[in-house]
């Protein structure tokens, strides 16, 4: 259970939450609203407690849109910060095709409309060690599939980023990733109620550096499986290439599950820095989680399957 906030459509610009406030608007809708789970942070927060448990309080607004990842922009955490500025999001067209009934290039006014924007904390577990917790507004990714009338013999959603380079300033690594940049899920975990389309950040419009303006947040797998800056989404029949399980595929499956047990080859998983900006060194050392603590509501997907080899 979520909140539910209305329709974009319907929220004036004027109307933006400021960060300051969002916490207790949150607090305050849970209470008056008496739903249930205000996040999906762990086993799910009762309305009457505040959105964050436990010391997962969210990220601050600096730290997530500071501390990135967007190779397109750069390489280093700052660059895209720096640099997405050039990124223009407006007007912006999604590509849905490949086996389903409805494909069509859809203004992102037009693809957001139908659904109800919700409020979600997720954590955020990069494959490179560190991770956040984040608010993210959006909608379920299962709510575009279902629209789209996908196909029965339609197994995958592949996503592609945006690739211009005149806006992107990143192309040393062209030759080698070969952009544009390329995610996928297979469609059961597509469809799965935790996947999430986010369209913004603490109540506002998404920040360039995080993907704007229509990014993908799959919170019980590796970062880099939450592709920004959506242009197109195909349903096929095969399991799409993606980026970096093709750059390196020794290094990054396509499952990229968050599991403290499976090492990458040049590290270890079973801890990560969770940013934390209060703390002499900037993080806090933790354990990290099976399913990045998501383990009750998505590890029916794998049963039978082993994860050591479906890494
Ligand atoms: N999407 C694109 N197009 N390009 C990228 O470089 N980086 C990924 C993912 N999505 C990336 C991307 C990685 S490695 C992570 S950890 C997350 O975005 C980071 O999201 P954030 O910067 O909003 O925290």
């Amino acid at each position: 259970m979520v909140i539910r906030v209305r329709r974009s459509s319907q929220v004036p610009s004027s109307e933006i939450t400021p960060e300051s406030t969002y916490l207790d608007r949150r607090k305050f809708l849970g209470a008056t609203a008496g739903i249930g789970a205000a996040t999906f942070l762990g086993r799910g927060v009762a309305a009457e407690e505040t959105p964050t448990h436990g010391d997962e309080e969210p990220n601050s607004w600096e730290e997530i849109t500071t501390h990135n990842n967007f190779y397109e922009f750069g390489l280093g955490k700052e660059d895209p910060s720096r640099n997405a500025h050039t990124l223009v999001t407006e007007p912006w067209t999604v590509r849905v095709d490949g086996l389903c009934a409805k494909p069509g290039d859809y203004a992102l006014e037009d693809f957001i409309r139908p659904s109800t924007l919700e409020d979600r904390v997720y954590r955020l577990r990069c494959v490179e060690g560190w991770s956040m917790v984040i608010p993210w507004r959006g909608f379920p990714l299962a709510d575009v599939i279902r629209r789209a009338e996908v196909e029965p013999r339609a197994r995958y959603v592949a996503f592609e980023t945006l690739w211009d380079p005149d806006q992107m300033p990143e192309r040393g690594w062209k030759p080698r990733i070969g952009w544009p940049y390329r995610e996928g899920l297979r469609l059961d975990e597509a469809l799965h109620p935790l996947s999430f389309l986010v369209v913004g950040l603490y109540g506002k419009t998404l920040p360039n550096q995080n993907g704007a303006p229509l990014r993908l947040v799959v919170p019980w797998k590796y970062g880099f499986k939450s592709i920004k800056s959506i242009v197109r989404m195909s349903f096929v029949r095969d399991q799409p290439r993606t980026t970096w399980s093709s750059d390196s595929p020794r290094e990054y499956g396509f499952y990229s599950n968050v599991n403290p047990e499976v090492r990458h080859p040049r590290w270890s998983q079973a801890t990560e820095k969770r940013i934390d900006g209060g703390r002499l060194f900037g993080y806090r050392r933790i354990d990290t989680q099976f399913l990045n603590g998501y383990a009750d509501e998505v590890a029916h997907l794998y049963e039978g399957m082993d994860l050591r080899k479906h890494f």
